[in-house]
């Protein structure tokens, strides 16, 4: 079974949860781009929901495929997000923001009454960490702020490559005109301790720990979709 095939699948199963008249949260990625797909099918068909985009790329997608959007300006609270992830754990913590869109993300997701993350297997590990963690990251002060990020790491005992994300040869920029650092800190034991770690840089925008935000996942295997519920 393919890739595609499975980021599908997850799709699918979340594309169970969405019902008529409902405000949704649009994730940002290859996965999520599977949920627009399915979804614009839904609207083509007659369901009346209407969007907030987690990135441009997804706006762009959405208004390609005719799944109506708004903004968070005026939809300020939504019922659902359906996102994917970088990585996650069975207690439902997320890496996120491979696709850089991690900020918009956790708006998105935090506005969201609940959130229906959506993955393959590939992306379900014991303990987060093996996948380097985006940190977005204001372009002011660049080194002083990739310097104090590797510095609160140590305080809380993990070390590793803290590096610029690049397009080509020039800084990756967000869509909030921020930069991102990718930090290969290995496994991460206590993911509260380095969010709070990283919270208090002052350079540090967001990063893509997301503790607690997530209420389901769908976990699509060449078996099948697995679905996991947040202990809460
Ligand atoms: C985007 O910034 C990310 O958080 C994506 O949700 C994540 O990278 C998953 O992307 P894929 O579905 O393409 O693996």
């Amino acid at each position: 079974m393919d890739a595609r095939a499975l980021k599908r699948d997850a799709a699918r199963a979340a594309l169970g949860h969405v019902e008529e008249g409902m405000k949704l949260g649009i994730g940002t990625g290859s996965t999520a781009e599977e949920f627009v797909r399915l979804l614009a099918e839904r609207v083509a068909a007659g369901l009346s929901i209407i969007g907030v985009p987690t990135s441009e790329r997804t706006a762009a997608l959405c208004a390609e495929l005719g799944v109506p959007l708004s903004t968070l300006e005026e939809t300020p609270e939504l019922d659902l997000t359906v996102d994917g992830a970088d990585e996650l754990d069975t207690a439902l913590n997320l890496v996120k923001g491979g696709g850089g869109a991690l900020l918009r993300e956790k708006i998105v997701a935090a506005a969201s009454a609940r959130m229906i993350v959506i993955a393959d297997r590939s992306k379900l590990v014991e303990t987060l960490g093996a996948y380097p963690l985006p940190i977005e990251v204001n372009p002011f002060g660049l080194r002083a702020t990739a310097l104090a990020v590797a510095k609160a790491a140590n305080r809380i005992g993990l070390t590793g490559e803290v590096t610029l994300r690049k397009a080509g040869d020039a800084p990756f920029v967000t869509d909030g005109g921020h930069f991102i650092l990718d930090a290969s800190f290995g496994r991460i034991p206590d993911t509260r301790a380095l969010s709070n770690a990283l919270h208090a840089v002052p350079g540090v925008v967001e990063h893509g720990l997301f503790l607690g935000m997530a209420d389901a996942a769908m976990i699509a295997g060449a078996d099948g979709v697995e679905v996991l519920l947040a202990a809460r």
